[in-house]
């Protein structure tokens, strides 16, 4: 099948301001009055249900991000494709490639089922993964199991202990000048449940049905540094990745229980589905100590991220005015779609608790609180600076339980292009 682009509206028989018609063994996608981006990821999604899997694109209109909007509605977690692309330059040519190497290999991570893919496959798969970009540029460590005990990494062992399945911390140090006394752009650090039951607060089963997904910050940090170094990133950029799965057995965490973590604070478990905080405290408390000029984090941390912004943005958390909007207008260069909720000094004082310094939640089940801003303020506590330098992204986009008109149903990969046009921006300031 042949694909072309029209800014003339298809005959009137197509119906009224149709997106698509067909001419023989071409369709023509009619650009309208229309945004060209979304118009043309739908018709790759309409294609796609059609059940065509081989597709030329053809014609002058076509461009990089036409492509890759194309790719990104064509895409399905069932089938392989097979599209020809138009001539495109060859810088063009290279970063839709990359884009795809990167983003089918994040799409596909996250939407592999929890049986396949437990703590020690994700970090496999990520090191493997960085390992054939990055090549000699890198070094990793692993922390699995009763090493993270020994270590003190109390937060991802605490969740990870109930699983049959260890627990892992992976640390990715990508330093291209090779000299360890470089210091560090950028720490990544990435939430990587690779299943969340919800732990004894079970979550019930329409909201567990998509928790294999629970690693998408993990794999969309793994996505960025691998497309930032694909465009031609030099700084170096450690990625802290915190994997598990949070299960029950008759170890695991219970209400009531309390961590001590290493940089002094102790915490009140008082949900045990509100572990994402609790393993990246582990994660944050290893980026400070490296004391990196800038923290990221990504996780799917909250529920209330999603009932704010549904699955169209991630949302972004800072204390850092001009960061926050630095990584917005990334995404605006991009194409893609974040948007920032609040997150303030009062947030902070949402989490207290008899018995220890802080709760992993707001104690009180009565009123309704800002979810998603108490999450953030939580991780605040494990980021020695944390008015500075640091953004939180709390992952709402990044799955699809059910098919929409963009997207199939499944991982989006929406946010890697993002991050690793900031961690160029920022290695360039
Ligand atoms: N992984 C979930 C958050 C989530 C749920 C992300 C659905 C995407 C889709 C997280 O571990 C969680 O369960 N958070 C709780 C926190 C609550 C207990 C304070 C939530 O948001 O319900
Ligand atoms: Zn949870
Ligand atoms: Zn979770």
């Amino acid at each position: 099948m042949h694909l072309t682009i029209s800014s003339i509206p298809a005959e009137w028989f197509w119906g009224e301001k149709a997106l698509l018609s067909t001419n023989k063994h071409v369709m023509t996608i009619h650009l309208i009055d229309n945004d060209p981006l979304i118009a043309i990821q739908k018709a790759g999604r309409i294609i796609s249900k059609q059940g065509i899997r081989e597709i030329a694109l053809i014609g002058d209109a076509w461009n990089l991000n036409r492509c890759w909007a194309f790719w990104q509605g064509f895409y399905s977690p069932k089938k392989e494709s097979c599209i020809t692309w138009p001539i495109l330059l060859d810088k063009d040519r290279k970063e839709l490639n990359d884009r795809i190497k990167v983003v089918d290999w994040v799409r596909h991570t996250i939407n592999t089922p929890a049986d396949e893919l437990g703590p020690e496959q994700l970090v496999q798969n990520t090191i493997g993964f960085i390992f054939s970009i990055a090549k000699n540029d890198a070094n990793y460590r692993i922390l699995a199991g009763k090493s993270l005990l020994d270590n003190r990494y109390l937060g991802l062992y605490s969740v990870g202990r109930s699983s049959d399945r260890n627990p892992v911390l992976l640390t990715i140090d990508y330093n291209p000048s090779g000299d360890t006394k470089t210091p560090t752009l950028f720490c990544l650090v990435g939430k990587g449940v690779t299943f969340d039951t919800g732990g004894y607060h079970l979550k019930n089963s329409v909201f567990m049905n998509s928790m294999k997904s629970d690693m998408s910050g993990a794999a969309m940090l793994t996505g960025a540094l691998a497309l930032a170094i694909c465009r031609g990133l030099k700084k170096r950029v450690q990625l802290i990745l915190c994997c598990t799965d949070n299960m029950i057995n008759g170890n695991a965490l219970k209400a009531g229980d309390i961590i001590h973590y290493r940089n002094g604070k102790s915490v009140e478990v008082m949900n045990t589905d509100a572990e994402g905080r609790l393993i990246l405290a582990d994660g944050l408390i290893d980026a400070s100590l490296i004391k990196p000029k800038f923290i990221v984090d990504c996780a799917t941390l909250t529920s209330a991220a999603k009932i704010a912004l549904g699955n169209d943005y991630h949302a972004l958390f800072s204390f850092d005015e001009i960061l926050a909007k630095e990584l917005i207008k990334s995404a605006r260069e991009e194409h893609e779609y974040f948007w920032r909720l609040p997150l303030a000094e009062m947030h902070r004082c949402h989490l207290s608790s008899n018995f220890a310094d802080i709760s992993n939640v707001t104690y009180c089940n009565s009123t309704i609180t800002a979810g998603a801003s108490i999450a953030a303020a939580f991780l605040s506590f494990f980021i020695e600076n944390y008015r500075c330098n640091w953004l939180h992204i709390d992952c709402s986009a990044s799955y699809y339980e059910k098919e929409v008109e963009k997207w199939s149903a499944g991982s989006t990969g929406l946010g890697v292009c993002t991050l690793a046009n900031f961690l160029l921006a920022k290695e360039k300031d």
